[in-house]
């Protein structure tokens, strides 16, 4: 079993983890909060310069916490894309900066196929094909997995993701960064049916809705427009009721259109990832109606959901065992499409 070191630094988590396979030997996270919340979002200068002030104790740590020594080590991984360049460079040159020390393998990993491969971590028999609903900070999409690297993007969102929309909602608000996790907690408190929101549907040319995309800046602009509202008839904003609609509103529009293409592509197993993955009513909603329709559901356990270096050593791991492995030229990259990931092993 290949016990593969990896690096994530794609954006305000400094993170190193070591895995056998599937199973996690050792995983540190050194988030960036603080730093970043009184900005309201993360700076990305000094997401880069918090990750070169952390990465060499965290790699130490990674090692330490697991009992291993570089010996041990068959291959060292790194996030190389999508996400900040400057912040990725970081972990990407400390990867590979070992692997040449180290006379290891170098393997590059894409940030969503490392959230993707969270759910093994969990569900270590889970086996393609299986579609994977990736709700992040950064991006929303319905992920047919065919099998390590081979993905087909079967929809997304048009504007903001589902992060996104979760964060820009709170700051309205008057909550902290990040949002999630804040709305998830003051809507335990709040009533779902308390306002009626839409939720975010495409319009086809022809009439009808898209089955698969989504949309949240118009929930967003729903959600202003409420706040607006009772602002201006200078009613207390009873913000666990909004955090609560809200949360639904999304919970019920990811779940429609993951329920559909599941059973539209008859894939009977359905996986979740990213930070979004730890959403309690997204939870609830999708189990309940995967229940009802006979899928399985598999949500990885909420400290592999959000940023972690567990889900890029899994990746990695697979990749390793069929041989894939990159070379020291692979560059940082902003943006990279999922369906494009094997261009890392060329
Ligand atoms: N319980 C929660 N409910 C809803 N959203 C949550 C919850 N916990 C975290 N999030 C959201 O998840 C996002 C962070 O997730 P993640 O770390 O996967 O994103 P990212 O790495 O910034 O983006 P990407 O993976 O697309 O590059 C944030 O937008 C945060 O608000
Ligand atoms: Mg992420």
């Amino acid at each position: 079993m290949a016990k593969i070191l990896a690096i994530e630094t794609s954006c305000d988590e400094t993170a190193a983890a070591i895995v056998s396979d599937r199973q996690v030997l050792s995983n540190l996270v050194a988030s960036q909060i603080a730093t970043h919340q009184k900005y309201g979002g993360v700076v990305p200068e000094l997401a880069s310069r918090q990750h070169v002030t952390s990465i060499g104790q965290l790699i130490a740590a990674a090692l330490e916490v697991a009992g291993l020594d570089w010996s041990a080590i068959d291959g060292v991984a790194a996030t190389c894309a999508p996400g900040l360049v400057g912040a990725l460079l970081v972990g990407l040159t400390a990867a590979k900066t070992l692997a040449l020390v180290h006379n290891k393998p170098f393997i590059g990993i894409h940030h969503l196929e490392g959230h993707l491969y969270a759910s093994y971590l969990s569900n270590p028999e889970l086996t393609p094909p299986y579609l994977c609903l990736l709700v992040s900070g950064g991006h929303t999409s319905l992920i047919q997995v065919r099998g390590c690297g081979d993905y087909a993007v079967l929809g997304q969102t048009r504007d903001d993701a589902a992060g996104e929309a979760f964060d820009k909602v709170a700051r309205l608000l008057g909550l902290g960064y990040p949002g999630g996790p804040i709305i998830d907690k003051l809507a335990l408190g709040g009533n779902p049916d308390a306002f009626s929101l839409p939720e975010g549907n495409i319009s086809l040319p022809g009439g009808g809705f898209h089955p698969y995309d989504s949309s949240f800046s118009g929930l967003k602009t729903a959600v202003l427009r409420l706040v607006e509202r009772l602002r201006a008839e200078d009613i207390e904003l009873p913000v666990a009721d909004i955090a609560a609609s809200f949360q639904a509103a999304v919970a019920r529009s990811l779940t429609r259109r993951t329920l559909r293409c599941a059973l539209d592509h008859n894939l009977s197993t359905i996986s979740v990832g990213g930070g979004v993955a730890a959403n309690s009513a997204l939870r609830q909603h999708l189990q309940a109606g995967a229940s009802q329709q006979g899928l399985r559901v598999i949500f990885p356990p909420l400290n592999y959901c959000t940023d972690n270096a567990a889900m890029i050593a899994c990746a990695a791991a697979e990749h390793f065992r069929l041989g894939h492995t990159s070379s020291l030229s692979v560059a940082a990259q902003s943006k990279m499409p999922i369906t494009q990931v094997m261009a890392l092993y060329a």
